[in-house]
């Protein structure tokens, strides 16, 4: 099944269960690399990213089991390899095993990560912070390798809170020789996440105030089991789709504190909000009122990764929005097709205008990344007569029920070849 047909849908109601996290489980799967034995990881969430990840992973010497949502590692084996390129080529998230794989065998070849194309993604910043630490590299024919003694802790100042290249230093910096000061680090739930998995595995990382992470080298890890959270960008998708279709629908195991920079604009856009023994509840009937200013940026700020779906539901708003995009070079893949569907929106580089409410009429589309792929089946939602979404595996690398989630909440949609 290729594609997802979509029909309008006049309410969702009902209630969803929040996955666990792409973002926090890719990363945690790296730094098993770094644990001599078996690790366990419950909550992995069932997308295709965690699939290419457990490739990776057994492509240098891992035994990995699935079943379910349950995965275990076993770095036994572990050797180091040159990676397929096109393996690492399906996903950013490759550069994660770098950090792990320098500490444990001293040396990687591989070819730069792939990944959605939100703009320029260089890793400069990884390589800065690895070199810092006593890597070395150099060019291959179709990507580069990097090799060291062992890791070396020093002092590192991060030019900007990158959250791959914090992952980087933190997974490279946990069996470093000596003490490594992290300034102007990321963070990301993701990056919590990261740290609260280590330390149970024995690492030593302790934060200071706001502005550094000490990490004290250790000599080994242990093997741990360990519940992978639950999504905070998938929770704020089904959260935007509500916004967008109206209704009434109860997230359960929603991250809400993650999520407070989502839900305050959403409140102030007329959703209302509440709790109760099961989940989070939001609610709405009517038209919302739209947002004078939305900026993505770093946590605790508008996350990136919901400025597509936040600008589906601008398009039903009333009056004048204005979203600016703060994190990547090229993010407003959704527009065209937005336009096309009957939304009127102005674009400039990394700023949109959107004057709602306007009427969205069905059309063949395709997605080109995995977020703007989400917001995507929210627009044909709203749309009326029947839309056709191709290229779904981009929406399959980080959901795992986009479809069954909605159609559980009433949604009008459906996988189609
Ligand atoms: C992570 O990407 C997430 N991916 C992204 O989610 C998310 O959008 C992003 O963080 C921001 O929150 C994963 O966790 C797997 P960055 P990452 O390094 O680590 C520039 C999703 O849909 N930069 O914080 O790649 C970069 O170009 C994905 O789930 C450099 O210039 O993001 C960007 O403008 C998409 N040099 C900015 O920093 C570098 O070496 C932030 O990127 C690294 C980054």
């Amino acid at each position: 099944m290729n594609a997802i047909m979509v029909e309008k849908t006049r309410a969702l109601r009902g209630d969803v269960l929040i996955q666990g996290s792409k973002n926090a489980a890719l990363p945690i799967m790296a730094a098993c690399l770094l644990i001599d034995g078996v690790c366990t990881l419950t909550n992995v969430p069932q997308i295709l990213d965690v699939d290419c990840m457990c490739h990776l992973l057994k492509l240098c010497g891992c035994k990995v089991e699935r079943w379910d949502h349950t995965l275990t590692i076993d770095t036994t084996g572990l050797h180091c390899c040159p990676f397929p390129t096109e393996e690492v080529l399906q996903m950013r998230s490759s550069i994660t095993l770098l950090g792990p794989l320098l500490s444990r065998c001293g040396r990687v070849e591989m070819s730069y990560p792939g990944g959605c194309v939100l703009g320029e993604r260089p890793i400069d910043y990884h390589k800065s912070l690895l070199e810092q630490m006593g890597v070395c590299f150099w060019d291959t024919t179709d990507g580069f390798g990097a090799s060291c003694d062992r890791l070396q802790g020093t002092y590192l100042c991060m030019p900007f809170p990158s959250v791959g290249a914090t992952e980087t230093a933190i997974l490279a910096a946990v069996m470093a020789e000596g003490t490594t000061w992290l300034y102007g680090y990321a963070k990301e739930p993701e990056i919590k996440a990261l740290c609260a998995f280590l330390r149970k595995a024995g690492a030593n990382i302790s934060e200071f105030g706001d502005t550094v992470l000490q990490i004290e080298g250790v000599n080994r890890l242990h093997p741990i089991t360990w519940k992978i959270p639950s999504d905070r960008i998938v929770a704020g998708t089904y959260m935007c789709a509500l916004a967008a279709v109206g209704g009434k629908v109860r997230l359960q195991k929603a991250p809400e504190k993650e999520l407070e920079a989502l839900l305050t604009k959403l409140s102030r856009m007329g959703v209302t909000i509440s709790k109760d023994s099961l989940g989070l509840v939001l609610e709405h009937s009517g038209r919302l009122c739209g947002i004078p200013f939305l900026e993505t940026g770093i946590y605790p700020g508008f996350p990136t990764d919901l400025q597509s779906t936040m600008l589906v539901v601008l398009t039903q708003c009333k009056g004048m929005s204005v979203v600016k995009e703060g994190i990547f070079s090229n993010r407003f893949h959704i527009v065209k097709y937005l336009k096309a569907l009957g939304a009127c929106i102005e674009q400039e580089e990394n700023m949109a205008y959107v004057h709602g409410p306007t009427a969205f009429t069905g059309i063949p589309m395709k997605a080109e990344e995995l977020r703007g792929g989400a917001a995507l089946v929210l627009a044909a939602l709203v749309a009326e007569g029947n839309s056709r979404i191709e290229n779904i595996s981009y929406i399959k690398r980080g959901y795992e029920n986009l479809v069954s989630d909605l159609q559980g909440l009433g949604g009008r949609l459906w996988y189609a070849s």
